[in-house]
């Protein structure tokens, strides 16, 4: 069974209340955006394995740990996910970062890959697919979809906030992700938005509103 993890650390959830505030500004809503990713990152790495190294230290040779030979890669889903890359990579600024864009297809209402730009290595490397609002779940699904196909075979899905609907659609699709999320709001309402959520994440991220 794929794994649900809600990361309710005190900074998580308090600057996750700023970022769901109307009154919250682009700028703001950026950085807020931004440091929520870097913090939400040391808990999605949490699995990494060490190895043991030695350290020559001013002192004496210390026996110590480092990260083994992990190799990451972000992918962001156009283009709410890109609000979340930055804060990312200041915690794994090895990861290499990958686009995966897509839309809906007005008359099969399937998703549909417009653009997919990856680093070549991906079957080697742990992916974190990264998209701030799990609605639906289609687009999560359908990018985690299109990854396998190109042979990604470790992946996770971090979002800021989910719907149940969603969390349930990437669950069915793809028993194998883990999903990492600060909240699992109500639900979707009519149009598609999160309830209670923080309306579009794209628009409030870009100020395209
Ligand atoms: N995408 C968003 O940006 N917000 C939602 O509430 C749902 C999907």
């Amino acid at each position: 069974m794929p794994k649900l993890q809600v990361l309710d650390h005190p900074l998580i959830q308090h600057k996750l209340s700023l970022i769901r505030d109307e009154e919250t500004g682009s700028k703001e809503f950026r950085e807020l955006v931004e440091e929520v990713s870097m913090l939400m990152a040391y808990e999605v790495t949490r699995d990494f394995p060490l190895q043991e190294i030695e350290v020559k230290t001013p002192v004496a040779i210390a026996k110590s740990k480092v990260i083994a030979g992990r190799k990451v890669g972000l992918v962001p889903i156009l283009r709410a996910g890109l609000g979340m890359v930055d804060g990312m990579l200041r915690l794994i600024p090895a990861a290499k970062v990958g686009h995966v864009g897509l839309y809906r297809d007005p008359e099969t209402l399937m998703p549909v890959e417009y653009y997919c730009k990856l680093p070549p290595d991906i079957a080697e490397r742990d992916l974190i697919v990264i998209d701030p609002m799990l609605a639906t779940g289609g687009s999560a699904a359908a990018a985690i979809t299109f990854l396998k196909e190109r042979g990604a075979k470790n992946i996770k899905l971090m979002c800021l906030i989910a719907a149940p609907e969603g969390i349930q659609a990437v669950q069915n699709a793809h028993a194998d992700v883990d999903i990492f999320v600060a909240a699992v709001d109500e639900r979707l309402n009519d149009h598609g938005y999160i309830v209670p959520g923080l309306g579009d994440a794209g628009d409030r991220l870009f100020g395209t509103k």
